[in-house]
């Protein structure tokens, strides 16, 4: 049996994440002060002898001794980009930045004291609003260091150039993955990110309010084949790699809207507002380098995973 530390456990992607790990046959310790997660992501797993909370803020020092560790997921970040959230990183700023550089030095401490290999949660938002279409990772980005996104977005850069700066003085056993938009059950509805908001329109018949005129795209991926890639990069050998895991489909906003109408039979209301500053106006990943290294590509299309997540919630 493994020992894993899961950091944000509690969140959206790092309950999956836990569920994945347990059912595997670790132990996993999940680490989380809540400030954009819930308690209820991982209410299922309180009683399983092989899963530990540690509420705790890691972008302090942790006071639990926590040794023979085989792997650490550092996942610790408010992720949601939405000003009017009150779990956004625009409503937590510094919090943003401290658990991103000062946190991520922490975990990556305790992943060379403990010679274990460490998955650290970076995104697509290191590219910014990109010039290169699709994104490779060898991609350098287009970011603001002063806009309100760049307390997430330049936070993740620091996070990856620490990472390599581990990899280069302490050989640290590094693995990055940027993720791209990633949706599905356990999202907060009222958390502001575009899918959890459609949905929330959908099932609460409210208005949603699309910033901008809903041209620019993304490219949406379910939440299981993040978890299934995440999983490879954990079992294959590809430290000191940078791999963007997300699905390469690529969607208008105003699409996803028609596709959300085929699936549910019902179109949602739809209020316009202005852009946000900075918003990227493109997001594909190119996914070749994890097709190649982790013989990883999404399964799930964008019709199948709103129907999947709409039952979710509607249950
Ligand atoms: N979901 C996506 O589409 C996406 C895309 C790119 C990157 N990511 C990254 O994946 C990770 C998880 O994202 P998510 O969508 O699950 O977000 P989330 O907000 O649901 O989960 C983040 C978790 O981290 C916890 N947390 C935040 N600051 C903390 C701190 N200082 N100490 C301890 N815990 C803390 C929160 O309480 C929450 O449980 C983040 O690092 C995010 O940047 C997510």
């Amino acid at each position: 049996m493994s020992k894993v530390v899961v950091t944000g456990g509690a969140g959206f992607l790092g309950s999956h994440l836990c569920d994945a790990l347990i059912a595997l046959g670790n132990e996993v310790v999940c680490i989380d002060n809540f400030l954009s997660g819930s308690k209820d992501n991982i209410a299922h797993l309180m009683d399983n002898p092989r899963f530990t909370l540690i509420i705790a803020d890691v972008s302090l020092p942790i006071n639990e001794k926590l040794s023979g560790l085989s792997a650490i997921f550092h996942f610790a970040s408010p992720a949601s980009p939405n000003p009017a959230s009150p779990v956004s990183y625009m409503a937590h700023p510094v919090e943003t930045m401290l658990v991103n550089s000062i946190g991520s030095k922490y975990m990556l401490d305790l992943a060379v004291e403990n010679n274990c290999q460490i998955i650290l949660a970076s995104t697509s938002e290191v590219y910014g609003d990109p010039e290169v279409h699709p994104q490779p990772e060898t991609y350098l980005g287009n970011v603001s260091s002063i806009g309100p996104r760049s307390c997430y977005d330049e936070s993740k850069r620091f996070m990856e150039a620490l990472a390599f700066a581990y990899l280069r003085s302490k050989s640290a056993k590094i693995k990055v993955i940027r993720i791209f938009n990633t949706y599905g059950p356990r999202m907060m509805l009222d958390e502001g990110r575009f899918i959890p908001a459609i949905v929330d329109s959908y099932l609460h018949q409210k208005p949603f309010f699309m910033h901008g005129k809903g041209v620019a795209t993304r490219s949406f991926c379910y939440v299981d084949d993040l978890i299934a890639g995440i999983m490879a990069v954990y079992r294959k050998g590809v430290e000191g790699e940078v791999i963007n895991l997300g699905n390469p489909q690529e969607y208008s906003l105003v699409e996803v809207l028609d596709v959300l109408k085929e699936v549910t039979g019902r179109a949602i209301e739809v209020v316009y507002k202005e852009g946000l500053v900075d918003d990227p106006q493109r997001r594909k990943p190119d996914i070749t380098k994890a097709k190649e290294m982790l013989d990883w590509s999404p399964t799930v299309s964008l019709p199948e995973g709103l129907r999947k997540m709409i039952e979710s919630y509607s249950r």
